[in-house]
């Protein structure tokens, strides 16, 4: 098959709604690059220049648009760490619809149960309008993915937001191999069928266009593969298989005591007050999303100031909660609620030498790795998701050990629930509960307990994780 992309085409093609680099505009013009991380970066620049690698995305931005339309989309591989980015540069509308509109509004509220009635959802004309630009811009990444794959390449498409691809490039390119990888929980059948049935079965039959679908855990396959018996008669002849990311040890370990963070954990020691090993810490990193329920979380730990009076002065809270999807309403109320709760329990309990919570809401990496470090207690308390690297990335960081408090919801449940003391997400006196008894674990149960925690969670370093799924795929 021709390809636009030199005369042989990709033989190994990754598709996903985010690439791995991103771009503003400076204030003289120029063209600023940021480089994105994660498990498909880390697996692309595992697998070598020789295999031809080809990352295909989409402008997300302004910038994202500008630098498409300065570099007709193939993008400087400098500006990616080498890595050959094709970026397409979809309608603004049209992404919006599809982005901000199906994927993050609707498969996202789906998969992880986060609708409340008698409000949402309510599948309108709306909701048929921005299927249409999602079918759409689905379609782009099809093409531009037949375009430029070399004669049976792989193709590994990613996530929610490109359920359609699949199908879609089978029928454009039956000689590929194609597999899809989703990064999020799947909704149980009586869940998922709340799609209108038309939009429930366009979305099983796209995934199962692909040879080989993976999933984060065994649960999420399962319930995928119970909603294609359930609405489609089965998953036919697609595989599935089970690939459970872990944390990038190595890189975590390294970046984690440059000099930068070393900055923030003297910044955050001060933020945190109290002599020296007096105060503990629970340490909590998210992006502001529903799903994560940082909201009861707070909660909880006003409960365990109220349970538990012992604890003030002697503990703080430090959460961080980076702003996401800020396009949509319903993310932006939900970090103004985080703010509020934060504040109504510092005026409540705070006192002249004690702030109970630390709450920053600007993303910073360095101070992520700070408050890694320093922290006593991990909060990870989703409501569903997919695995949860956070759960993973404090114990193998953290210096003194720490203990996770983790719900039995998120993916990094299965293999680390042994270690960590398990919560119902929506228990509030039960997560307030196990956050006291985190808090007192003796030093060396702690440290104990942080070492299995930190193997569990290293035991799939991203490279692996992807290489993986290449094989898997007959590479
Ligand atoms: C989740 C999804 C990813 C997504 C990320 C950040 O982890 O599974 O596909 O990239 O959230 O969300 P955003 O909307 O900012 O890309």
């Amino acid at each position: 098959m021709a390809s636009t992309h030199g005369v042989q085409g990709s033989r190994v093609l990754v598709a996903s709604n985010r690439g791995p680099v991103s771009y503003a505009v400076a204030e003289d013009g120029s063209l600023v690059s940021k480089r994105g991380g994660g498990g498909v970066v880390s697996g692309l620049s595992a697998i070598g220049p020789d295999a031809d690698a080809l990352w295909v995305c989409s402008a997300l931005g302004d910038g994202d648009r500008e630098a498409v339309r300065r570099t007709d989309g193939r993008l400087d591989p400098a500006d990616s760490g080498g890595q050959r980015v094709r970026m397409l540069g979809i309608p603004p509308e049209v992404h919006a619809d599809a982005y901000n509109g199906i994927a993050n509004s609707v498969l996202w509220f789906v998969h992880h149960m986060l609708y409340q009635t008698p409000l949402e959802p309510a599948f309108d004309t709306e909701f048929r309008r921005q299927w249409a630009a999602y079918e759409e811009y689905n379609r782009a990444f099809a093409q531009a993915l037949a375009d430029e794959a070399a004669e049976g390449a792989a193709v590994l498409v990613q996530d929610y937001h490109l359920t359609l691809v699949p199908g879609m490039l089978r029928e454009l390119r039956p000689d590929l191999r194609i597999g899809h990888f989703s990064h999020t929980p799947w909704a149980p059948v009586e869940y998922f069928r709340m799609l209108p049935d038309d939009i429930a079965e366009q979305v099983l039959r796209g995934m199962l266009g692909a040879d080989r679908l993976g999933f984060l855990t065994q649960r999420w396959a399962d319930a995928f593969t119970a909603c294609c018996d359930a609405l489609v008669g089965g998953t036919g002849s697609t595989r599935t298989g089970v690939h459970g990311l872990g944390a990038d040890a190595d890189f975590l370990r390294a970046r984690s005591h440059e000099d930068d963070v070393e900055e923030r954990i003297t910044a955050l020691r001060e933020e945190i007050g109290g002599a020296p090993g007096e105060r503990r810490t629970i340490v909590r990193v998210d992006r502001t999303e529903l799903s994560k329920n940082i909201v009861r979380g707070l909660l909880a730990y006003r409960q365990l100031l109220e349970d538990r009076p012992e604890w003030r002065e002697r503990v703080v809270h430090v959460a961080f909660a980076y702003p996401s999807r800020q396009d949509l309403a319903v993310y932006r109320d939900y970090t103004a609620e985080v703010q509020r709760v934060a504040e109504e329990i510092n005026s409540a309990y705070g006192t002249d030498g004690w702030t109970p919570v630390v709450l920053h809401v600007k993303d910073d990496f360095a101070r992520s790795l700070a408050a890694y470090r320093l922290a006593d207690v991990a909060l990870v308390n989703p409501i569903r998701d997919g695995m949860n690297l956070v759960a993973k990335e404090v114990p193998v960081v953290s210096d003194g050990g720490c203990a996770l408090v983790l719900s039995r919801e998120a993916g990094a449940h299965e293999e680390l629930g042994e270690d960590a003391v398990t919560v119902n997400p929506y228990d509030v006196v039960g997560t307030a509960a196990a956050l006291h008894e985190a808090l007192s674990m003796t030093p060396e149960e702690r440290a104990e307990r942080s070492k299995r925690l930190a193997a569990a969670a290293t035991a799939l370093p991203p490279a692996k994780w992807f290489l993986d799924q290449l094989h898997a795929l007959g590479d």
